[in-house]
Order: C-alpha cells, then structure tokens, then sequence
C-alpha cells in the first residue's frame, strides 16, 4: 500500500492525516501552538513554532501501527493564509508572523486604495483588507523600520513551513492570491503593485501551481519525522482551496459552507473575468486555471469557542450544546451578531464588536447558544445572499467544520441559507484537500477530479423546513440591521478597548 499525508497548518493547531490509495484515513496527528495577542487587534504567531509542531506530528504518523514509512509517497500542505513571515537574507524569520485576523492595518489598506486606485480590484481582484498580506508588509515597514531593513524577501506560513522541511522557496497561486500583490486572473507577480510600494520583484518568491512538486524532505528533517528522504513534497495550497478540494468543490454549481475559526461561503468560478464588484474575495483555486469567490465571517467557530471558554468554561461543545435543538428557530427572539474581533464581508470594519439584541429575563444560557450559532449562520448568509444577487445559483452546499458536526446545525444552516445542505462522511477539511494535493501530484490520479471522485463521499442531506426558513428570512432583515445601528456606539467604545 502507499500513503500520502497532507498537513493542515491551522490557526490554533496542525493536523496531518496520512491518507491511503483509496482515500481512507489511516492515521492523524495534531499539535497545538500558542497566539500571541499582545495589543488589541494583534494576533501572532511563531513561525518555527509551527515547524517544531508540524515535524512532531509527521512523527507521530510515520510511527502509526502496521504502516511501514517507507511507503509515504508525497505530504502536501494547506495553510491558514494572509500571515505575513518575513525572512533575512539567512532566511531566518525577522519577527513573528502577522496573522490573517490580525486588525492593526486599517491605515495601511486606506493607503493601498489611494495609491493604486481602480487598479487594486482591477490587479488583485480584492479590496484592502486588514487580514490580508500587503498592508501587514506597509506596517512593518511603517513601524519596524529596523526588521524590515533585514527583511528580504516574504512567505506565507505553510511555505515558512515547506522551506523548512525542503530548504527550497515557493508558494502557490491560491494562496498567492491572498497577499493584494498577484495579478489574479494572468497568475503572475504584479509588476505595477510591486513597484507602486516600491518593493523589488525579489522580496517575492516563485509561484507554483498547488498539486506541484517542489523538493524533497533534508535529510535532518526526514531523521527526525521518520520519513524517508525520497518522499516528494508538493507545493499544496490556501486552506479554503484545500477546503474546497477536500469537498469536491471542483466545478461550477457548487457552493461550500465552511465553519473552522473563520467561516467562509465559497462558490467555484471557472470565469476568471468573474466580477463580485470586491464584495467578496475573488481568489485563485488549488485547481489549476480555476477560480473561487468567497465572503468571510471572521468569528465564526470563534465565536462559539469563545462563548464556551467564557460561559461554560471545563464543559464540551456536547454538553454546552445539549437541548439546543429543543430551542425554537429564533432563540425566543435573542439575536447575536458575531463581530467579535471585527468583520469582513459584507461589512469590511476592523472596528466593529458584537452584540447580544434582545436579551429577555427568560433566557437561559441555551438560548444564548442557539441565537450564537444562529448569527453565525446570518452572517454567513449575507455572503450567500450577495452571490445570489451577483446572479449565481446557491443551491446544494456543502457543509464542512465546526457546522457540520451537529445535526441541530446543518438543519439550521439549511432553513437560514433556504438551500440544500450536505455533510461529507468522515470529513477531513483542508487536510484531506492538501493529501489529494500530494495524491494527484503523485500521479494516482489523472486529474483533482478523478481523485475527488473516489476520495470524497457525501453523506446526509438536509432540506430546508418551509415554516423555519419564513421565521429565519424575518429575522435575518432584522439581523441585518444590526450592523448599522451599533456602528457609532462600537466606534466609540473603541477607545475604551484594552
Ligand atoms: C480567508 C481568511 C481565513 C483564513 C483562515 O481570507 O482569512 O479564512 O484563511 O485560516
């Protein structure tokens, strides 16, 4: 049997899972690592403690009952994408990473606007925006003038990571694409951006196609994870495309709900001139020559976490959730809005935070659960509702992460989306995206297609209940609301922020 791992480099963890020829599981590990919040808005991370975690779970894995490593043909990756990690001429990082949802760059992203104009969606597709990597780029140059001095060229934290493990540079299109410095539809490092911030085209590295084949392991890193040298290492991809891959969502008709920290609603573009108007992102796919539009809630499973850790903090998701399904769509007229650390789409406002609307002295903490994962998945539908305005068909979704987990949620998602919702069986996420990644690049395959075919299999269907999707489109129009009347109170309650 031959094996191939693909590594979900995450925002609180690494998963890999070691994935045979017909696409089952045979073995995952995870390592966790800390964020660093030392300002409000900032979010870091230790570039080299994902390489200590990534190498300790690759060990683990080569180490699983009746797998002889030698066997483990190719490993590829997916990556929490935006961060920004900045190396010396030794190639050694010059400070930690920025993260996506770090939100210390407004001034940044007002700066690309005047700078570049019309020509900032008409070159990278997107708007500025706070996660992404070129305004961290400005910041650093603004405020760390010594560490940017040094820095000479950047990556994003799946290829600090690849680099590690092969000592060779690249990264990928579709996470390339998330950086506000890649001409999207012509897949090149844009000369006009780069020049526009008077940054040279080396402080870029090489771009790659997701499934391709970049290196193999040094021989230091194959002694220590227990992998053979000879295992080939492919590029991999951004962990929406890797999502997406990992569910099949390879051609034009198909939607994906995807609720991790971060939530995004993603819908597949064959059409490169595709145009959204910048409401949501527009970024290449871990398919080649394929696109995707995405809208992101920043505080997704965030949102649920942090209401667990700070409310029933020792309990499980299992037990903080239990009778949720008993509670009435509405959650008896509680309603919450998940701006915890600011928002994306369809609000791009770093400044924006949360609220509870309507809070009733009957209400019990389950009530607070349900209407907490009923304004996720408000907000998640106002992405689904701007593709339906931009004319596109939202139909089937497929529901991955946190969401798909409960039944309560995935019906829930289908009454709000007013869409058909499908879970995977045995879902993986990205990880599974990135081990196909590994699986076609190593030839298994003729193309991402025929792989998805035999490695991912839809399970339960859930369609929408007529009378809850009435009661949830009048709440979503007061939902919707909420964002605009609470504006001028979050702004001013900024400055009283720690
Ligand atoms: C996408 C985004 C997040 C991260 C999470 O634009 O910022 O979904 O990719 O890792």
């Amino acid at each position: 049997m031959s094996y191939v791992i693909g590594i979900d480099l995450g925002t609180s963890a690494v998963k890999a899972l070691l994935v045979d020829r017909e696409g089952a599981v045979r073995g995952e590990a995870s390592r966790a690592y800390p964020l660093f919040h030392e300002h409000t808005g900032w979010s870091e991370q230790k570039p080299d403690d994902w390489v200590e975690a990534t190498i300790e779970a690759l060990k683990e894995l080569s180490e699983a009952a009746g797998i002889n490593s030698a066997e483990i043909e190719g490993i590829s990756f997916s990556g929490q994408m935006h961060g920004l990690v900045l190396l010396n001429s030794e190639g050694n990082p010059v400070r930690k990473a920025i993260l996506w949802n770090d939100t210390r760059t407004t001034a940044q992203c007002r700066e690309i606007e005047r700078t570049l104009g019309d020509k900032l969606l008409g070159i990278t597709r997107n708007p500025a925006l706070e996660g992404f990597t070129l305004p961290k780029i400005l910041w650093v140059r603004q405020y760390e003038p010594q560490a940017f001095e040094q820095s000479k060229l950047f990556l994003l934290p799946k290829d600090y990571v690849r680099y590690r493990l092969t000592g060779e540079l690249h990264m990928d299109y579709s996470d390339a694409a998330g950086t506000l410095l890649l001409d999207v539809a012509n897949n090149q490092w844009s000369a006009e951006v780069l020049q526009a911030f008077e940054l040279p085209a080396s402080f870029c590295p090489a771009l790659v196609n997701s499934h391709e084949l970049v290196g193999t392991l040094l021989p230091a890193v194959a002694q220590r994870s227990g992998l053979p040298v000879t295992v080939k290492v492919f590029a991999g991809g951004a962990d929406n495309a890797c999502g997406a891959i990992g569910s099949g969502i390879l051609e034009e008709g198909l939607t994906l709900s995807s609720i991790g920290t971060s939530g995004v609603i993603l819908n597949y573009e064959n059409d490169k001139e595709a145009d959204f108007a910048g409401k949501v992102h527009f970024f290449n796919h871990g398919k080649e020559n394929a696109f995707y539009a995405m809208g992101v809630t920043l505080a997704a499973g965030y949102s649920l976490s942090w209401f667990k850790n700070t409310f029933a903090a020792g309990e499980s998701f299992d037990q903080l959730l239990e009778g949720v399904g008993e509670v009435k769509p509405g959650a008896g007229g509680l309603l919450f809005t998940p701006y915890l650390v600011g928002e994306r789409t369809p609000h791009a406002d770093a400044n924006i935070r949360a609220s509870f609307i309507g809070v009733d002295g009957s209400h019990r903490r389950i009530d607070f659960a349900r209407a907490v994962m009923e304004g996720i998945t408000f907000s998640l539908n106002e992405s689904v509702d701007l593709f339906r305005k931009a004319g596109k068909k939202v139909e089937t979704i497929i529901s991955i992460g946190g969401g798909a987990q409960n039944p309560v949620w995935l019906q829930m998602q289908a009454d709000i989306f007013n869409a058909t919702v499908v879970a995977l069986e045995n879902e993986q996420g990205p990880g599974l995206g990135a081990a196909m990644l590994a699986a076609y690049g190593s030839g298994w395959f003729a193309s991402l297609d025929a792989c998805a075919d035999q490695f991912v299999k839809r399970g339960a269907s859930y369609t929408p209940n007529a009378e809850a999707v009435e009661t949830y489109a009048g709440l979503f129009r007061i939902y919707q609301q909420v964002y605009a009347q609470t504006k001028g109170l979050n702004d001013a309650l900024a400055a009283y922020r720690k």
